[in-house]
């Protein structure tokens, strides 16, 4: 069979990032191999987001540069695969008239046989959702290292009001468990060491009795694998049974990412987040209790429509007393076909950007003050190869999921070392082997 290139970006979420190791997996029996020269490629995929206007624009402004390929190689196929090719469909060919095919998350296995179709004058445009489609027999083709990315499960039925995820991913729907413990043994059989379950409401993951705390408690029983670890978790699955295998697994890392959003009554309501800023703080309570060690992180989004002054700096005194190790912070934007959508702004671009850059700075500064405190500690780091920072530097991450950087010549990636921290930045611990 000839073989055929293919080359896609990604955008957004690492549910993306796992997206496009699928992708490749579902082209790869059809004799297409990846490849990093766009310039020498017969497929050229952007893998899109949808979450914030901002991630459109720059696919949009992206799909403009990409399309030269195809006026001096009219035989390129060009298309757009993931949230925003769902989002926006066949809008999006007035955009971008030189798209070859559009396709939405749950179409990704109809991409072979359209490829092979003879061009058309019109896209092929494939965006049917489908609440059963959970790729579980596709095994992607995964990067090279220490980490691997498995979906555990795919959509969200939660509705934020803020958020195009649920119109744009569709419902959820949970990958079978003996499948997922299967794929961790091949993995760990590989060499991976950590796996990181990914799902938009990943401790949502339900397959008949198993649910998510059954399943970290079966993964952590697979030898080889040292790291568990999961992403996005929703504050209302955060049960005691979750707690109780993050507190009870050693595997299962003392890090968490816990979306917060808003930290107003008034806001969450109108968010319809299902909880209320007491319900989190005490959420968050047990789980320090649970797990001492534990590192926390979070999202943010300033400038939802109707966040007063007050609202704004409810959010800003709670990160302040939550103390996280680090946040995702974001402008609201407004999403078409969401309910915030049609609530319109109330706050101007300047505004919501003075919120956001208060809440950077007090982030900024808490998170230098808890690495500063870990000056003299020792941690144990999963090498994942060399730094930017110098030659003959290793990177690798605590299990705190924090940056670690040391001079450390010949220890191969994949290994657990122990490393003494000697001075630290808010993004990074910088240390030594302890001997
Ligand atoms: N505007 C700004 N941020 C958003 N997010 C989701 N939707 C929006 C939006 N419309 C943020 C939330 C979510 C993260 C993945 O992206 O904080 O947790
Ligand atoms: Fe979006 Fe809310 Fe679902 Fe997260 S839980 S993906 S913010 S709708």
């Amino acid at each position: 069979m000839e073989t055929r290139k293919v080359y896609i970006e990604t955008y957004g979420c690492q549910m993306n990032l796992a997206d496009t190791e699928l992708l490749i997996g579902l082209l790869k029996p059809h004799g297409y191999e990846p490849t990093q020269a766009v310039a020498q490629a017969d497929v050229i995929l952007l893998n899109t987001c949808a979450i914030r206007e901002h991630a459109e624009e720059r696919v949009l402004s992206r799909l403009g540069e990409l399309a030269h390929h195809k006026v001096r190689r009219p035989e390129v196929r060009l298309g757009l695969t993931g949230c925003m090719a769902q989002h926006h469909r066949e809008k999006l060919l007035d955009k971008a008239p030189f798209l070859d095919l559009v396709l939405g998350p749950d179409a990704y296995r109809t991409l072979p046989e359209l490829l092979i179709q003879e061009e058309k004058d019109e896209p092929l445009v494939s965006v049917r959702l489908d609440r059963d489609e959970t790729y579980a027999d596709i095994l992607p083709v995964r990067e090279e290292g220490v980490r691997a990315w498995v979906t555990i499960m795919r959509g969200c039925d939660k509705f934020c009001t803020f958020c195009i995820v649920p119109y744009v991913r569709g419902r959820e729907r949970s990958v079978p468990t003996e499948a997922l413990l299967t794929q961790v043994e091949e993995l760990a059989a590989r060499g991976y060491k950590e796996v990181v379950y990914l799902g938009q409401t990943v401790n949502a993951y339900r397959d008949r009795d198993n649910d998510f705390a059954d399943l970290l408690h079966r993964t952590a029983k697979i030898d080889g694998i040292d790291r568990i670890r999961f992403t996005s978790p929703h504050p209302s699955d955060m049960n005691d049974r979750v707690i109780e295998a993050m507190a009870t697994c050693a595997k299962v890392v003392p890090y968490l990412h816990l979306p917060l959003q808003a930290a107003s009554n008034r806001v969450l309501e109108r968010m319809e987040r299902g909880y209320t800023v007491e319900q989190y703080a005490a959420l968050v309570k047990r789980l320090r209790t649970a797990v001492p060690e534990l590192a926390l992180s979070t999202d943010i989004i300033v400038g939802f429509p109707g966040e007063e002054e007050a609202d704004f700096c409810a959010t800003y005194d709670f990160m302040a007393e939550i103390r996280y190790d680090s946040s995702f912070m974001f402008k609201y934007s407004a999403r078409e076909g969401t309910k915030a959508y049609k609530w319109g702004e109330t706050l101007s671009e300047k505004e919501k950007g003075r919120r956001l850059q208060a809440i950077i700075a007090l982030q900024e500064r808490i998170s230098g003050e808890i690495n500063h405190q870990m000056i003299g500690q020792t941690v144990e780091v999963l090498v994942e190869g060399p730094a930017k920072r110098q030659e003959g530097w290793l990177a690798g991450k605590s299990k705190q999921f924090k940056t670690v950087v040391f001079p450390g010549n010949g220890i191969p990636p994949g290994n657990l070392v122990p490393i003494r921290v000697l001075s630290t930045t808010a993004h990074t611990l910088i240390g030594e082997v302890h001997a």
